[in-house]
């Protein structure tokens, strides 16, 4: 038996839960947690609401609120979003929770006495008019990297890129809209630099970490790990524990991983037990994938700091689209978990969610997708079996399950299956693969179906033979070792199926599942489990979606054709490719676009060398305003994908040719 101490990302206190969240962190989590229970581990699932950042802060002063008070808002809906999803939490505290603060604190210094922080000072932005420093999301302009408008100085929506407040092209105080100056600032920083080797050692001997969490951590490894700063000059946060550092808080990277810990601090308190058991045992985060970066470079590396067990896994769930676009809160291109719930129950979600692509993959939710799944896999396969299962078996066998004959071929690869889809789902969710999982679970619903149609029970049962019997009682096991193994991906339905089973549902552990059921037991009124969801209902769920964000389309996403036709795209060959000094992002091109050359500057160094560049017939927004990109003039854009950097080009295509 283990003791296995698991953590869901602490989502922000700002907004409350969509399919996003429980889809890349939450639901794997808790089939995780749900799984090993059965196991007989134990198991410490925790999370809390992390409830520091310039975002609250910056959503508290634009409603007039105290932040305190929006972080308790959306605690409490995030509370109820979780539960109404039955995610099985231990422990769900807050990031400003007094034992949080002191924990945190504590990390701080203890790092800091360990000569593992040190102070620096450093070029900040400040408004003189707030009389304040702008950090994060304090402050926005224009994106150094790609021109994206409105980036924040943490971060560029547009490009994705992380930003600092002093990169920023143009800057904004958000709150008066003031240009800021620059101004030195003293802050702290931890000496992430020193932790280079061990982490890629650490990352490179571990073979539980996956593919998708190395491969990342690998990346910014190469580039070479550079001192994080620690520290931010503001007020909402928890007070650097220095006496010469007054007004200074820690940055809330800095502490919301303690948040893990003192979530964990709070439950082991109440129970009397040790979180410390669990953790040294076996920590596994689950995340989403846009902190891979946090949580396998810089978690580990303050770990090591301070001197504690490192994570056994992080399991990094992929992100989860919106009918073919991406989620948006803003712009409310987003399903709440609230919303979601009131009109389905939520296994149905867990369920789709789940099946419907790999965690380390990107995916899409569509309502017509999910009106899909539920009716053909859940409904028309599994709902059925169980349904004709149970019906028959009250129909012709009073109710109980009956004595079956001796088995052919058919009946005894049948029961194989059954005994060993149990192991099947388990080496699955082991390997976190819970997908893989539910699939296995699926085919063999699907084939008693087939088990069941093919052996004709309502004929044999009329013929006096034992055929119908043993039918029925291998339905029947099938019936329940599918609930078992069902209990972490869809908690309530199981339980209504153990309901009419007649079996307690608190008694299954997982090495029950291929334990058949005695004969004679007798089961109860059947009921149908799954029903199918009407086309309206989907309707009006797509109706309502596209309504609410329909305005904003309008205004904002949707170009007219002359709008289109005013950028002057070109083909341009690259007859000049360098590096920019000091940019691990950009190269300096000069591209021959026909009437003449112009000097552009591009963010795809990280893909590209200038000798990759060289001759390429390129893609060029020409008639771009020309902008200074690191205090290099750039006349153009080339054009690119936004993820990958992967250039547009037009190999055959004459240079100065324009694109229509
Ligand atoms: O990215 C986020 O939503 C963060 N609030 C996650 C924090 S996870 C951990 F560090 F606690
Ligand atoms: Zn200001």
């Amino acid at each position: 038996m283990s003791k296995i101490f698991i953590s869901c990302a602490l989502p922000y206190a700002n907004g409350p839960c969509h399919l996003g969240h429980l889809r890349s962190t939450y639901i794997p989590a808790d089939i995780y947690a749900r799984y090993n229970r059965m196991k007989g581990n134990e198991v410490l699932l925790v999370c809390a609401t992390d409830e520091h950042g310039t975002p609250i802060a910056v959503r508290a002063e634009q409603e007039g609120k105290e932040p305190k008070e929006i972080a308790e808002r959306y605690h409490k809906m995030i509370k109820k979003d979780l539960e109404s999803c039955n995610i099985s939490l231990d422990s769900f505290t807050r990031t400003t929770d007094p034992i949080h603060y002191k924990m945190a604190q504590d990390f701080f210094l203890n790092l800091y006495e360990k000569g593992y922080i040190y102070e620096k000072s450093m070029e900040q932005l400040y408004c003189s008019n707030c009389e304040r420093f702008l950090p994060d999301r304090y402050v926005e302009g224009i994106c150094p990297y790609c021109g994206g408008k409105g980036a924040r100085g943490d971060h560029c929506e547009t490009c994705g890129r992380h930003l600092e407040p002093v990169q920023l092209v143009e800057p904004s105080c958000l709150i008066c809209k003031s240009k800021p100056e620059v101004k030195e600032s003293k802050q702290y920083f931890f000496k992430l630099s020193e932790f280079q080797d061990d982490l890629e050692e650490w990352i490179e001997s571990n073979d539980k970490l996956p593919a998708n969490v190395k491969n990342y951590a690998r990346q910014w490894l190469k580039e070479g790990l550079r001192d994080w700063i620690l520290t931010r000059d503001m007020e909402w946060g928890i007070p650097v524990p220095l006496k010469e550092a007054e007004g200074k808080i820690i940055y809330v990277w800095g502490e919301a991983f303690l948040g893990y810990i003192s979530s964990a601090a709070q439950w082991a308190h109440k129970q009397n037990k040790s979180w410390r058991d669990y953790w040294n045992d076996r920590a596994i985060h689950f995340i989403g994938k846009d902190i891979i970066y946090h949580h396998s470079i810089f978690w580990p590396a303050l770990l090591m700091a301070y001197g504690c067990k490192l994570p056994y896994t992080i399991i990094a769930g992929s992100y989860l689209s919106l009918e073919g676009r991406k989620m948006s809160t803003s712009k409310n291109w987003v399903i709440w978990v609230s919303d979601f719930v009131q009109n389905f129950d939520s296994d149905l979600l867990r369920y789709y969610l789940v099946a419907n692509a790999p965690l380390n993959r990107d995916t899409d939710f569509s309502w017509d997708d999910f009106q899909r799944r539920v009716n053909d896999e859940l409904a028309d396969v599994l709902g059925n079996f169980l349904h004709r299962t149970f019906t028959f078996t009250k129909r012709f066998f009073e109710g109980r399950i009956p004595e079956p004959g001796a088995f052919d071929e058919f009946d005894k690869d049948f029961e194989k299956r059954i005994k060993q889809l149990p192991d099947v789902v388990s080496d699955h969710i082991e390997h976190f693969k819970f997908r893989e999982g539910l699939i296995e679970i699926i085919k063999l619903a699907k084939f008693g179906n087939k088990y069941f149609n093919d052996k004709e029970p309502w004929k044999t049962v009329k013929s006096g033979s034992k055929e119908a019997a043993t039918c029925l009682y291998l339905c029947n096991q099938l019936s329940k070792t599918l609930a078992v193994v069902l209990m972490p991906y869809l908690p309530v339905k199981t339980q209504e199926i153990f309901k009419i089973l007649n079996l307690n549902a608190e008694e299954m552990v997982w090495d029950s599942a291929s334990e058949f059921i005695p004969i004679n037991h007798e089961i109860a009124k059947a009921k149908p489990i799954f029903s199918k969801i009407d086309d309206s209902v989907i309707e009006d769920q797509k109706k309502k979606l596209y309504e609410n964000v329909e305005e904003e389309v309008e205004m904002k996403d949707i170009i007219s054709i002359d709008d289109f036709a005013k950028m002057d795209l070109r083909v341009g060959s690259v007859v000049g490719a360098e590096k920019v000094k000091d940019s691990k992002n950009l190269l300096k091109l000069m591209v021959d676009i026909g009437a003449k050359k112009i000097q552009v500057v591009a963010g795809v160094a990280k893909k590209y060398s200038p000798e990759d560049m060289l001759n390429r017939r390129v893609i060029v927004l020409v008639n771009l305003e020309p902008a200074k990109l690191f205090g290099i003039k750039s006349e153009g854009m080339i054009l690119a994908t936004d993820d990958n950097m992967s250039l547009l080009t037009a190999e055959g295509a004459d240079i100065g040719e324009q694109i229509k």
